[in-house]
Order: structure tokens, then C-alpha cells, then sequence
């Protein structure tokens, strides 16, 4: 499987160096051979049709913050959408940031894909939470296969839970703690008894928070996942901008130690039920949603099966990269049924 990968941050950098860790295990156990023919970063590209060298890729990145530099293959001046356009490959394994206001540039990489007879393996949330159902469409039009496992709980497979566990039975509601930041947030104000703006500044101490933390706090990075969850479980056609959010940015500590009383705690859930929404809601401390600190809970309802609860890390490289490898699997499972009949 040739492999163009656009963004080498730090999912993209963690999905090389599992490659050459897991080499043997993918080949061997798997049937996946995985070649990555480019790598993108913003300062250009590094391309190599017979497979670059992943060791030197991680080593260049490292020291001079761009494989484009690479002596023998790097181009500094080729775009992203040029290398999709003109190397020949399987997937394209879209690792940029994430951008909500227009999708850019992870958008255009993934139609670019799509036109030119790709399949799409995504990590990023921005594409998929403003333009699920014409993304779908178009991978059909063109038969390509998308998929964006990390995109939902990081490593946690959150989304295979309910597409593949739960196969054949029907989920009709969907609530879930889908952002680690906030919960630390939440789960520090509850626990140590401090203010929002304490457990804030706690939070980006270690580095859980970002700078500006508002697509966190205000809600809009759990509502890009649950418009994920509701198009792709749900088969509801939704983006963002049905959603109604509200972040945790008015969840006081009297709100807090009220609910306590009451034997509960306030999260920041997600949910689809009917309506979907993001809101801080009250949650018994004995519903197994009530997960604390960094971690992420979904509960689905099933028709059948009833509730089930999935937890997990929702983030991290290497948790959001075996994410990928599980879609990279996925693709390569579909495409050998696909040979057979
Ligand atoms: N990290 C996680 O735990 C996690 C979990 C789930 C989902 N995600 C999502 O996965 C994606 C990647 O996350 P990350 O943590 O790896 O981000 P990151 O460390 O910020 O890396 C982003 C990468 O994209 C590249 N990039 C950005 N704009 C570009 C452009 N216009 N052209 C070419 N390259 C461009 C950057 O290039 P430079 O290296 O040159 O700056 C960088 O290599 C994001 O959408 C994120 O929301 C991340």
C-alpha cells in the first residue's frame, strides 16, 4: 500500500515511527505493507516513489523542522495539492490541523484525493464537521473509501463500537464525554474545589490546554465529533452549524458543589437524542459516563443490545496513530473482498 502522508506533525511523525517499529507485525499478521512514497509539512515535501526512508524522515523533521530538505528527494517548493495530484499511491493519509471556519487546507487535500482515485485516511475534524454528507458523497461518486477513526476519542475506537460491534441492531441516542481538556477542567474544579480559571490555568500547565483553549472550553471540538458520530452512526445529515453548543465557560464551583450534594458532578456532554447538542449537564457519579480527568466516555443506546459504554484516552500521537493503522487495515481488508468477488 503506497501511503502519501500530508502533515507531520505529531500524529503524522507517530504514525512513521509505528510503521517502522510494527513493520514485521503489519506484513506478517496483517498482509499490509505500507510504503510511504511522500511526506508533506509546510515547508514542501520529501517524495520517493520506491519508499522513503522513515528513519531519516524522523530524524530531518527533528533537526531541521522540514523533510522537504531532504538532499535527495526534497522539494521546497511543491504544493500539497501537486503532490496528491502527481505521485502515484493508494491512500492519502491526511494528518494537517484542524481549521473549523473553512476546513482549509485538509478540505481541498481530501477532494483532491478523492478526484484523483484515493482513498482517504483522516485524523482531522475540520473537513469532516463542515462537510460530512458532500465528503461521503463525493468518496462514493469517485469509489474511494474515507475513514477517520481518530478523528472520534483518539485511539479509542469509538466510532467501530457502534459501526461494527453493533452491527444489525439500531442506536438511537448517543451521549458522550468527547473532550479530554475540558474534563480535566471539570474534574480539577470538583475534586480540588477551585475556579474555572484556576483549573484553566492548570490545565494548559500541563499542557492539556492549548493557548487559545476556546475551540475546547467553548465546546466546538466535542460538536465537530458529535456531528461525526451522528452522520456516520446515525446516518443523520448533519454539519456544524446544526448543532447547538455551549462550552464550559459558565460552570461555576457553586454549580458544581450543588450538584455534588445531589450525588452527581457536571460534564460536558455530548449527545444526540433527537436534537444534537453540546452542553454542561448534571450526570450521576454512579453512571459509568462519570469517567474523571483526561479521559473520554461514550454511552451508545441501542435498540436491542441497550447501553454500552466505551472509555478510553481521547488523544495523544501514537493513540490517534494506531487509529489510523486500524483504518489503514480497514481499507486494505475492503479492497483484498473487493479482488475476490
Ligand atoms: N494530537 C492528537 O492527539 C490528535 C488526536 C485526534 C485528532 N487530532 C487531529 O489530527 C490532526 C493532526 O494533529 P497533530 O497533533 O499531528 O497536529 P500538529 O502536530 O499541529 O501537526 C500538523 C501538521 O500539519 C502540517 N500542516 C499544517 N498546515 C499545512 C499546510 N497548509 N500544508 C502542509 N502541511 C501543513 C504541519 O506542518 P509543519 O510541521 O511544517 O508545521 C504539521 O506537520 C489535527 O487535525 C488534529 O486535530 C490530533
Amino acid at each position: 500500500m503506497r501511503i502519501i502522508l500530508i502533515g507531520y506533525g505529531v500524529v503524522g511523525q507517530s504514525l512513521t515511527s509505528m510503521f517502522l517499529r510494527r513493520r514485521q507485525e503489519t506484513v506478517k499478521d496483517y498482509g499490509l505493507n505500507p510504503k510511504v512514497v511522500a511526506i508533506v509539512d509546510k515547508g514542501g515535501a520529501a517524495i520517493n516513489v520506491k519508499g522513503l526512508d522513515l528513519e531519516k524522515m524522523l530524524l530531518l523533521k527533528k533537526q531541521k523542522g522540514t523533510v522537504a530538505v531532504d538532499k535527495e528527494f526534497g522539494n521546497l517548493e511543491i504544493s500539497p495539492l501537486e503532490v496528491i495530484t502527481s505521485t502515484e499511491a493508494e491512500v492519502v493519509v491526511e494528518v494537517t490541523s484542524t481549521n473549523v471556519k473553512n476546513g482549509e487546507p485538509g478540505l481541498s487535500h481530501i477532494k483532491t484525493a478523492f478526484k484523483t482515485g484515493k482513498h482517504v485516511v483522516t485524523t482531522n475534524k475540520g473537513p469532516l464537521a463542515l462537510a460530512f454528507p458532500a465528503l461521503t458523497e463525493l468518496a462514493e461518486y469517485n469509489k474511494v473509501f474515507l475513514r477517520f477513526s481518530g478523528t472520534v476519542g483518539g485511539g479509542t475506537p469509538v466510532l467501530e463500537l457502534a459501526k461494527k460491534c453493533l452491527a444489525g441492531d439500531r442506536i438511537t441516542a448517543i451521549r458522550g464525554i468527547l473532550n479530554g481538556t475540558t474534563n480535566y477542567i471539570l474534574t480539577e474544579m470538583a475534586e480540588k474545589h477551585i475556579a474555572f480559571d484556576e483549573a484553566l490555568s492548570s490545565a494548559q500547565k500541563l499542557g492539556y490546554a492549548e493557548t487559545d483553549p476556546s475551540m475546547d472550553i467553548d465546546g466546538i471540538d466535542p460538536a465537530c465529533k458529535v456531528v461525526i458520530m451522528a452522520n456516520w452512526i446515525m446516518n443523520k445529515k448533519l454539519t456544524l452549524k446544526d448543532m447547538d453548543v455551549k462550552g464550559i465557560r459558565d460552570v461555576t464551583l457553586e454549580a458544581l458543589e450543588k450538584a455534588a450534594k445531589r450525588g452527581n458532578t457536571i460534564k460536558l456532554l455530548g449527545s444526540i437524542d433527537g436534537k444534537a447538542r453540546v452542553a454542561p449537564t448534571e450526570v450521576s457519579r454512579h453512571d459509568p459516563l462519570c469517567v474523571s480527568g483526561v479521559l473520554n466516555a461514550v454511552t451508545f443506546v441501542s435498540e436491542f443490545a441497550g447501553e454500552e459504554t466505551i472509555i478510553g484516552r481521547g488523544a495523544g500521537g501514537p493513540e490517534t496513530a494506531s487509529a489510523v493503522l486500524r483504518d489503514l487495515l480497514d481499507i486494505s481488508h475492503n479492497l483484498a473482498d473487493k479482488m475476490l468477488t
